[in-house]
C-alpha cells in the first residue's frame, strides 16, 4: 500500500468566493457539487467527454475530453484554483503532475487507496475497523488457495474499476468456481482480484464523513436497499442500536483522520444480525445514499464536500427530518413523471441526461416524513418501481 505522503490531506488553503473549482467528471454528482458551490459564489469548470453533460449545464465552462487526457487535465488545472472529482477512477499520477497549477486538497493517496480494493481493505483494517475476511488473488491457483481459507460463500471482485456490481461474482459452490474458470479459458484471463468472505448481513447501511483537513464531522447512519446490485432506496436515519450508531460514527472518524480527509468520504457498511458493523467499501466523493441530505439535513453532502475542499469550517450536520430517497432509473422516468402532479411531497431531482437508458441513474426523489415505513410503502404502491425484484 502506498504510504501516506506529506502532501496528503492536512491543512487546506482557504478559498474565497470567486475562485474556480475544476471537477473531473460531469455526471449527477458533479452537477450537485457545482450547484452547492454556486450558492457559495464559486465558479465551476468541468472535464467530461460528453458535451452538455449534467455538470456542464450548471458550470461556467466545460473541457470536452476524456477523463484521462493529461492535456485536458492540465488545461482544467490551469483554469482552476482547486481540483476535485466526482468518481474515484481518476488517474492519480495525472493529478500529481498538475499540482503546481491547482491545489488538490483531497490529495492523491486517498485515490490510490480507494481505487484498489486490496489497498482499501488494508487501510480499513489498519485503522482498527472490520471488513469481510479477504485475500488478494492473481491466478486460479491463488483463488483455490484463498477459498481453502475463506470458504464458500465468497465474492470474487476485480481489484479496480468495478461499480454497481460489475466485475464481481458470488461463489457458492465448485460449480460457480468452474464457471469462473471457463470464463478465463475463453480468454477472459484473470484480472488482479480480491476474494472476500460473504457477509451474512442483516441490512446494508452507509455513513458520510466530511473533513477540511483538520476537523471531521459525520452525517447520520442510513439504511440502503439495493435491487439488481443498484441502490434503490435510502432510509434516513437507519433504525439501529446506540452501539451500532456509535461504532459507525467512530469508524468514520478514524478513517477520516487516517486520510486527513478534505471533502466527503462515503463508507458503505454491512450491519450483521449480531450488531457488528463491517465496512464494505469507501468512496472518496459524495454518494448516491447521501442525496437525502439535500432536503433532510442542515447542510448537505455536496455543501460539505465543497466547504471541505475550500478549507472552510464544518459544523456537525443535523438531521432536520427523517427521509426516504428513491432512485429514478431510465425505466422509471416515464412512470414517475406521470405522477409528479399527484405528489406535492416528492422532491423531484432530474439530472438532465440526454440519453435515457434502462438501469441508468436519471434522477431521484426524496420525501421528508415522520413515518419512513409508511412512506416506503406509499412509494412502492405507486407501481413505478415494480420492475425491481426484491433480492
Ligand atoms: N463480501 C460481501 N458479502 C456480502 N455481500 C456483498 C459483499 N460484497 C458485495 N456484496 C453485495 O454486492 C453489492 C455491491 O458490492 P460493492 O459495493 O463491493 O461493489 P460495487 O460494484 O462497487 O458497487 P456499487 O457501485 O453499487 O457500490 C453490495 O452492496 C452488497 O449488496
Ligand atoms: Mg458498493
Amino acid at each position: 500500500m502506498p504510504s501516506l505522503s506529506e502532501e496528503t490531506g492536512g491543512r487546506v488553503e482557504r478559498l474565497m468566493p470567486g475562485a474556480t473549482i475544476g471537477i473531473i467528471g460531469g455526471g449527477q454528482l458533479g452537477r450537485m457539487m457545482a450547484l452547492s458551490a454556486r450558492y457559495m459564489g464559486f465558479r465551476i469548470g468541468v472535464l467530461d467527454p460528453t458535451p452538455d453533460c449534467p455538470t456542464a449545464q450548471v458550470a461556467d465552462f466545460q473541457i470536452t475530453a476524456e477523463y484521462d487526457d493529461i492535456n485536458a487535465i492540465r488545461e482544467l488545472a490551469e483554469r482552476s484554483d482547486v481540483l476535485t472529482y466526482e468518481f474515484e477512477n481518476v488517474d492519480a499520477d495525472a493529478i500529481d503532475q498538475v499540482r503546481a497549477l491547482a491545489a488538490a486538497p483531497q490529495g492523491t493517496d486517498l485515490l490510490r487507496v480507494t481505487q484498489d480494493r486490496v489497498n482499501e481493505k488494508r487501510f480499513i483494517n489498519d485503522h482498527g475497523t472490520e471488513t469481510a475476511p479477504w485475500k488478494a488473488v492473481n491466478s486460479f491457483e491463488e483463488l483455490d488457495a484463498a477459498l481453502d481459507e475463506i470458504h464458500y460463500p465468497a465474492v470474487l471482485k476485480t481489484r479496480s474499476g468495478g461499480y454497481d456490481g460489475h466485475g464481481q461474482t458470488v461463489l457458492r459452490s465448485d460449480a460457480d468456481l468452474e464457471r469462473v474458470r471457463a470464463r478465463g479459458d475463453r480468454g477472459g484471463g484473470f484480472p488482479p482480484s480480491i476474494l472476500e468472505g460473504f457477509v451474512d448481513f442483516a441490512f446494508e447501511a452507509s455513513i458520510l464523513v466530511a473533513g477540511n483537513g483538520e476537523d471531521y464531522v459525520t452525517f447520520p447512519i442510513v439504511r440502503n436497499e439495493h435491487r439488481n446490485n443498484i441502490l434503490h432506496m435510502t432510509i434516513a436515519p437507519a433504525e439501529v442500536s446506540d452501539e451500532v450508531a456509535h461504532e459507525a460514527h467512530a469508524l468514520a472518524l478514524r478513517l477520516a483522520e487516517g486520510f486527513r480527509l478534505a471533502g466527503i468520504l462515503a463508507i458503505e457498511l454491512f450491519v450483521t444480525k449480531d450488531g457488528r458493523v463491517v465496512v464494505n467499501e469507501l468512496a472518496p466523493r459524495p454518494h448516491n445514499s447521501g442525496h437525502y441530505t439535500i432536503e433532510a439535513c442542515s447542510f448537505d453532502q455536496f455543501d460539505a464536500h465543497i466547504r471541505g475542499i475550500a478549507g472552510w469550517p464544518l459544523e456537525q450536520p443535523q438531521l432536520l427530518k427523517p427521509a426516504v430517497m428513491v432512485n429514478v432509473l431510465g425505466q422509471h422516468v416515464a412512470p414517475t413523471r406521470a405522477l409528479i402532479a399527484d405528489h406535492p411531497e416528492w422532491n423531484v431531482h432530474d439530472y438532465c441526461k440526454a440519453e435515457v437508458r434502462h438501469d441508468r441513474k436519471m434522477g431521484h426523489i426524496t420525501v421528508l416524513t415522520d413515518d419512513t415505513a409508511e412512506t416506503v410503502a406509499g412509494l412502492e404502491s405507486t407501481g413505478c418501481w415494480n420492475d425491481l425484484k426484491k433480492a
